[in-house]
């Protein structure tokens, strides 16, 4: 079956909590996403890739709250933010929309509703967190505590320091306010349940048979639903967020709406280019989504359980990748471990497809990753700029110096060969998100051209045998040719520069991989060639390396000034006391 019939592929990413600037950990569920999707496209096959932020739940109201704007305001700022970035890094989403638009207030209520119908939701009357002296319920992430399951330093919905499951209201034990830090305590409320306890058989036939992606997010979600899922509290007391329908006081928990925000953005998309969303959502066009591991229980159990009771089509692929490190410690922004990609990446001049090399090449998409300036430098320089960069260079001003143009020549079989290999390996690779392993059969196919320069020393067969010369050249002009290609989902906007040096006209970005196989034409006309990628010097290096330390050590001094009025936009470690953020540095150093 050629690939172009595979059906139709919605990709979509976890959606950023528009509370907070892009990090480096973000990255690692954008950029994977983005090179497949561009490598989809690439294989003939039609995609639509959608993202937008997350703009409800308490942490957006919380900090809102703090800058004294409105929970509107804010999460403007940081959408318009994400857009900027993720089109800075060539991420290209056909829709970005909010979790607040009415595309998704709609559809949200319409899922609700339908759940309601199926009678899959009921009220129940229990104890919520209730703060005394502050005055006020408690949701989520206004109440911290350990959780009951591990132990761990954990928030009210969530035990983000330990062993990542979702925690329903009341279960924290010993709970405290994270406004004031004074004891809380448990008073009843009503809210209203989702009975996902009725799912279990369900999702253990489709995690165990039906769910494709990468194994660590199947086998982490049949973990729980083995050891027996409990209905699911799906309202919260805010004014911030998507209505539960028929009260006024209640919102839906943010779990709720977000995950829906992937098909109003479907809509979004269907709507601005007359396409349907329902082929996605309704019938049988594949779903595969990109996330990062943490919030694996979120969409291998509520969603796909939401999407089933409401008639929806469930996902076909979740994608989980490994967290991501920084210098080999736990990603944390309270202890200084992070990398801003503004202004500690784009900001100081380094190229966006740079760190899309990195990320994608450093391990295998389930294992953590570990980023640090030194390890970039030298995947940097031994990689892109020895290898790569350096066989395109000789290639195209060696032809361009001697030839002008793309000389006369065939194809030799042996090189038509090793591009079939690497195209193969590529495709395959990629199809299993297996994104180190694409790049390395693309990089063994610029050594082989390296090797192969090498060896055929045209420096001296110039001067011996023109036409001899011509015919190598022949050859590496269409082995870069074949690199543009098969490097474009990973480095786009460097390789679209390769392409025009090459003297090729057509889009890159839409060029297809069997034209990787189609030789090169003689007489094409050769741009100026230029220095594709230049070293990483250490001068800069260790400039980077130090405003990290600083950042650390600035991190370090604030903890024991106590709170201070800074809160983490992100949703891991926002409000850890002095003393936890020892314990925790502790346990991880
Ligand atoms: N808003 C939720 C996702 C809702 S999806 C319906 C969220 N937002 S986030 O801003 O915290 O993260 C956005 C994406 O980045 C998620 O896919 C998340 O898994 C990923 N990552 C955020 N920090 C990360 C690391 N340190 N390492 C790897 N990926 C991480 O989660
Ligand atoms: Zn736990």
């Amino acid at each position: 079956m050629p690939e172009s019939s595979r059906k139709p592929v919605l990709v979509t990413c976890g959606l950023p909590y528009a509370n907070g600037t892009a990090h480096i950990g973000h990255l690692r569920t954008y950029i994977p996403a983005d090179i497949f999707v561009r490598s989809l496209r690439k294989k003939g096959i039609e995609v639509t890739f959608v993202c937008g932020s997350d703009t409800h739940g308490t942490p957006i109201v919380v900090n809102a709250e703090e800058l004294g704007i409105t929970p509107k305001e804010l999460v403007e700022m940081y959408h318009k933010h994400f857009d900027e970035t993720f089109k800075q890094l060539g991420i290209y989403f056909d829709a970005f929309g909010t979790t607040d638009d009415p595309e998704n207030h709609n559809r949200t209520l319409d899922i609700v509703n339908k759940m309601i119908e199926k009678g899959y939701v009921y009220p129940k009357t229990i104890e919520i967190a209730y703060c005394p002296k502050c005055n006020r319920f408690l949701p989520d992430r206004y109440v911290e505590g350990s959780c009951p399951y591990c132990g761990e330093t954990a928030r009210g919905d969530e035990c983000d320091q330990g062993c990542g499951k979702h925690l329903e209201p009341g279960e924290l034990q010993n709970p405290i306010c994270a406004i004031c830090s004074g004891p809380a305590e448990y008073r009843q409320q009503e809210h209203f349940f989702f009975k996902l306890s009725e799912f279990s058989d369900y999702l253990m036939d489709y995690l165990s048979n039906d769910l494709g992606g990468t194994t660590n997010a199947r086998n982490y979600a049949l973990g729980w639903v083995k050891q027996g899922l409990t209905d699911w509290c799906i309202t919260r007391n805010l004014e911030w967020g998507i209505k539960f329908p028929g009260h006024e006081d209640l919102v839906v928990y943010v779990w709720v709406d977000a995950p829906i925000g992937y098909i109003a953005f479907t809509e979004e998309w269907a709507a601005k280019v007359g396409d349907s969303w329902e082929k996605y959502w309704k019938n049988d066009g594949e779903i595969v989504h990109f996330i990062g591991g943490d919030i694996t229980y979120h969409h291998c159990i509520f969603w796909p359980a939401m999407l089933k009771g409401a008639g929806y089509s469930v996902p076909t692929a979740v994608v989980a990748s490994g967290m991501v490190k920084i210098e080999d410690k736990k990603f944390s922004k309270t202890r200084g471990y992070v990398v801003w990609v503004g202004e500690d990446y784009l900001d100081q001049g380094f190229h966006p497809d740079l760190l899309r090399y990195y990320l994608a090449s450093y391990t295998s998409h389930t294992k953590e990753l570990n980023f640090s300036w030194h390890v970039l430098q030298e995947k940097i320089n031994t990689e892109l700029v020895a290898v790569l960069g350096n066989f395109l260079y000789r290639t195209i001003l060696f032809a361009s110096k001697n030839y002008g143009k793309v000389p006369e020549g065939e194809l030799e079989p042996e090189v038509k060969e090793e591009i079939e290999k690497a195209i193969n390996g590529v495709k395959v690779a990629i199809a299993d998100y297996e994104f180190k392993k694409a790049v390395d059969a693309a990089m063994a196919l610029a050594s082989l051209g390296n090797s192969y320069f090498q060896a055929q020393a045209p420096w001296k067969l110039v001067k011996e045998d023109k036409a001899a010369c011509g015919n190598v050249l022949y050859n590496c002009l269409h082995i870069s040719k074949a690199l543009g290609i098969i490097f474009e989902p990973v480095i786009p906007q460097t390789m679209e520069r390769a392409w025009k040096q090459l003297g090729q006209e057509e889009d890159l970005h839409t060029v297809q991989y069997s034209e990787a196989l189609v030789p090169i034409k003689a007489g094409t006309k050769l741009a100026k060639p230029e220095i594709l990628f230049t070293k990483l010097e250490d001068d800069l290096i260790g400039k980077m390396e130090e405003i990290a330390n600083q950042r650390i050590k600035a991190a370090n001094a604030k903890k024991y000034i106590g709170k201070g009025s800074e809160k983490e936009p992100s949703k891991s470690e926002g409000m850890l006391s002095a003393e936890e953020a020892t314990k925790l540095e502790k346990k991880n150093s």
